[in-house]
């Protein structure tokens, strides 16, 4: 019998990596789109875009490049706009996370998800979600931004499909919409 074992399973996540390491993992509560959200057994140390997405069932924040540079993954965190993927769970802990599954009723979409489909502005849709949160925190702040401002707005959300033609008149409608025009 040979006393060398075989190979050990490849660490599946951040959580289990950090295990292999020595790292120790906890349970703790998330407040995610007004409801308590349980993480067992989860490392404070990983990305809330991880915890949200892998942990909670919430794919709505997408993963492109995990480094704070594409938008997709923007979330609310207590009112303000943030990369998920470059928040600690820890310091989301006792926050409000919305999420784009969050922003209207259960199997409802928000008047900038409904623009955004209306005006052609969803594509493969990748960066669909970080886009209609920073819509949603654009027009919240400020109701009539210019096409300079909502351009700015959005120079943090990177779209490869729509040339960003549909995405400004989807903004376009919804400003109109509110203003009541
Ligand atoms: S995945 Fe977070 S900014 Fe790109
Ligand atoms: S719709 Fe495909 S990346 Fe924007």
């Amino acid at each position: 019998m040979s006393d060398v074992d075989g190979p050990a399973d490849p660490p599946s996540g951040p959580a289990d990596a950090l295990g292999a390491l020595g790292g120790e993992s906890e349970s703790y509560t998330l407040t995610v789109n007004g409801r308590s959200a349980s993480v067992p057994a989860g490392w404070l140390g990983e990305s809330l875009l991880w915890v949200l997405r892998e942990r909670l069932g919430l794919p709505g924040s997408k993963n492109a490049c995990e480094e704070g540079e594409c938008g997709s993954c923007s979330v609310f965190l207590d009112g303000l706009l943030v990369c998920a993927c470059c928040v600690l769970a820890a310091d989301a802990v006792d926050a409000g996370i919305v999420t784009v599954e969050g922003l209207a009723g259960e199997d409802e979409l928000s008047d900038v998800q409904h623009s955004f489909v209306d005006s052609g502005a969803v594509q493969c849709g990748f960066c669909t979600p970080g886009l209609v949160i920073a819509v949603h925190d654009l027009l919240d702040r400020n109701p009539d931004p210019t096409e300079l401002e909502v351009r700015e707005a959005i120079s943090g959300n990177l779209c490869r499909c729509t040339g960003y033609g549909r995405i400004l008149e989807a903004v376009r409608v919804v400003r109109r919409e509110r203003a009541g025009a």
